[in-house]
Parts: structure tokens; C-alpha cells; sequence
């Protein structure tokens, strides 16, 4: 099965409509589709939300604003390499974490021997594939009583929840992409979300160059009017896409028994659907090279070299 965006053709008017609007506004970036591009997120995430041109914006406000520069931050190595770099940009260094096989996200036994041995400033959680990581609940509470912080990777994680808690609902602070690929996208976009309003007003001066009083010292990170319309319609149009996916993977379940099985009342969006067995029509591994191999860092991680050996990803794109 050829790759699909996750784009439903009944959304096309509106976009066309959208698009009009904005070329007659004579506002291209930082107007009206913005702003409600991050009310509705905030509406879905139940957190603040700040709307950026990619999750690496996102990723660098937040680092910047926890002023990690110099601190030691860990990270799992089984995610893309946007994680540990983003981290490295900005002056942190990274200790890599291992994962459980049966999540693929960040082991908490592990992460427990690398915090009392390296002593971190910042902790990054991925939710990999779509579905939050099940050692979530101790990662946090663990960083809530050492004084942690704990940053979420939510790029594969739209539409996710447990027990009702969404992602970002954990951590200080939570980032989305909106990249081609993933469950809803804006061709390129990201979006910080967090409870914490001094980390919002940060990051919206973050993503324009700490306009107007320029004590923050950000970049251009901003999202375009137009990506930004796309967003507002995707999110409306998420609750359909999570709810085909489920059912699509209720029918696969039947299939492929040997796969990632989610825990009581988790709900996972399934940017993929992993299975632990070689199968035919694969879109391949969610990574097949571990972080810490690309980065050459001496460390033994055997369940993430376990899990790049022996995961597949069945392709499950959003069809209505
Ligand atoms: C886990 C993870 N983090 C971060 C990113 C980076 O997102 P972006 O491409 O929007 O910068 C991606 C993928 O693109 C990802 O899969």
C-alpha cells in the first residue's frame, strides 16, 4: 500500500475558502489562522498551545527557555535523531536511555540507573508511534519528586491518550510535528503545548525573534497563515481520522497477533502499527538505526538494538 497524507478530500472547500480569505487579508503569517490553528489545539490538548513552522522550533524554544545549555539531558535512542540533536543545539548533552521491547518507548529501570549516574537537568519521553509510553505515569512522577524536568516527544502521538490524559499532559512541556507524514499534518509545522503560561508567552516571542522587547533571543520559527489553516482543518477533522484508525486496527489485531499490545484504556493514534514479526507488506522499521550507534556513543543498549532487529510497521493510512 502506497503512502497517504492523512487528508480527507470533504476538506478541500474549506481550505480553498481559507485560502482566499488569507490572500485577501494581506496577513500571511502571525494572523487569524494562527491564532485558531492554536485555540482548537489547545481546545483538543487541554494545554496552552504556541504554533511553530516545525517541532524542531517547538523543541528549541522549550530547551532554551529551561536554559539547559551546559546541563546533561537524557534521551531514548530509539527515536529519530531529531530528539538527541535538537538537545545538542542547543548546548545540552545527551545521555542515551534504553526502551522496553514491548513499547519501544524509554525503559523507566533504565532511566532511573542513567538519572542517579549522570544527574540530568531534563529528561525527553517519545511517545514512539503513536501510542504513549506505558512507563509515562513512574517517568513523571519520578521527575516531579527529583526535581526534573520532563519534556515530551509527541511528533507520533496526535490523538493519543491514557485514561483520558493526553500528550504533554505530562511533562513541562509537550512538542508536535505536523511533518508530511505524520497523523495530521500542515506540510511542515510544529506545536509546543504546556500548562505553563511563562513557557507559552516565552515561545511565542521565541518564534519571531523575541519581537517586541527582544529579551528572548529566538529566531523565525513562525508558521505561514496558510499551513497554518490546513491545521485548523486537520484538527477539526482528527477525532475521524484516530476513530478509522482504531477500528482499522482492531481488524489488523486479528492478523497479526505478535503485536504492540496497548494497556488498559489507552488509546494510541497509530501513526504506526508495529508488530514483532517479519511481515511482507512492511513500510519498514519506525527507526532502523539506533540514535547512540549514529552518534558513536559507548554505551550498551540492548533492548533498543533489540527492538531496531525485530520490529515492522504494517501500513495503516487514514482512508475514509
Ligand atoms: C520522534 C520525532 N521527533 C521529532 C521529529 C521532527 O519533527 P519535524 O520534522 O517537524 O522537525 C520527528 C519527525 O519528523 C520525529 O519522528
Amino acid at each position: 500500500m502506497d503512502f497517504q497524507i492523512a487528508f480527507d478530500k470533504r476538506d478541500l472547500p474549506r481550505i480553498h475558502d481559507a485560502l482566499d480569505r488569507i490572500v485577501s487579508s494581506n496577513k500571511w503569517t502571525e494572523g487569524y489562522y494562527t491564532e485558531l490553528f492554536e485555540n482548537k489545539w489547545s481546545e483538543h490538548n487541554e494545554l496552552h498551545s504556541v504554533a511553530f513552522s516545525s517541532w524542531s522550533g517547538a523543541a528549541l524554544a522549550a530547551l532554551d527557555y529551561f536554559n539547559l545549555k551546559g546541563k546533561k539531558v537524557l534521551c531514548p535512542s530509539n527515536t529519530f535523531m531529531a530528539t538527541p540533536l535538537v538537545t545538542m543545539h542547543c548546548g545540552a548533552e545527551v545521555e542515551f536511555v534504553d526502551c522496553n521491547r514491548y513499547d519501544l518507548c524509554m525503559s523507566f529501570d533504565d532511566m532511573k540507573n542513567k538519572a542517579e549516574k549522570h544527574k540530568p537537568h531534563a529528561i525527553w519521553v517519545v511517545h514512539i508511534g503513536g501510542h504513549i509510553a506505558f512507563d509515562i505515569e513512574k517517568i513523571a512522577d519520578y521527575c516531579r519528586k527529583n526535581g526534573i524536568i520532563l519534556l515530551e516527544d509527541c511528533a507520533h502521538a496526535h490523538g493519543a491518550s491514557w485514561k483520558g490524559k493526553k500528550p504533554g499532559q505530562w511533562g513541562d512541556a509537550g512538542v508536535y510535528s505536523f511533518y508530511a507524514t505524520k497523523t495530521i499534518t500542515t506540510g511542515e509545522g510544529g506545536m509546543l503545548v504546556s500548562k505553563n503560561k511563562d513557557l507559552i508567552e516565552f515561545s511565542r516571542k521565541f518564534r519571531n525573534y523575541g519581537k517586541f522587547d527582544y529579551k528572548v533571543h529566538g529566531l523565525n520559527f513562525r508558521i505561514t497563515e496558510f499551513q497554518a489553516a490546513i491545521g485548523v482543518v486537520q484538527t477539526e477533522r482528527l477525532k475521524d481520522i484516530i476513530s478509522f484508525k482504531n477500528e482499522y486496527a482492531g481488524k489488523l489485531d486479528a492478523i497479526y497477533p505478535n503485536h504492540v499490545k496497548l494497556p488498559d484504556e489507552m488509546v494510541s493514534g497509530y501513526y504506526k502499527y508495529i508488530v514483532f514479526d517479519p511481515i511482507d507488506n512492511s513500510t519498514g522499521k519506525v527507526y532502523q538505526e539506533q540514535c547512540h550507534r549514529i552518534l558513536k556513543h559507548n554505551v550498551d543498549l540492548p533492548n533498543s538494538d533489540w527492538v531496531s532487529e525485530n520490529h515492522w510497521c504494517v501500513p495503516i493510512y487514514y482512508k475514509p
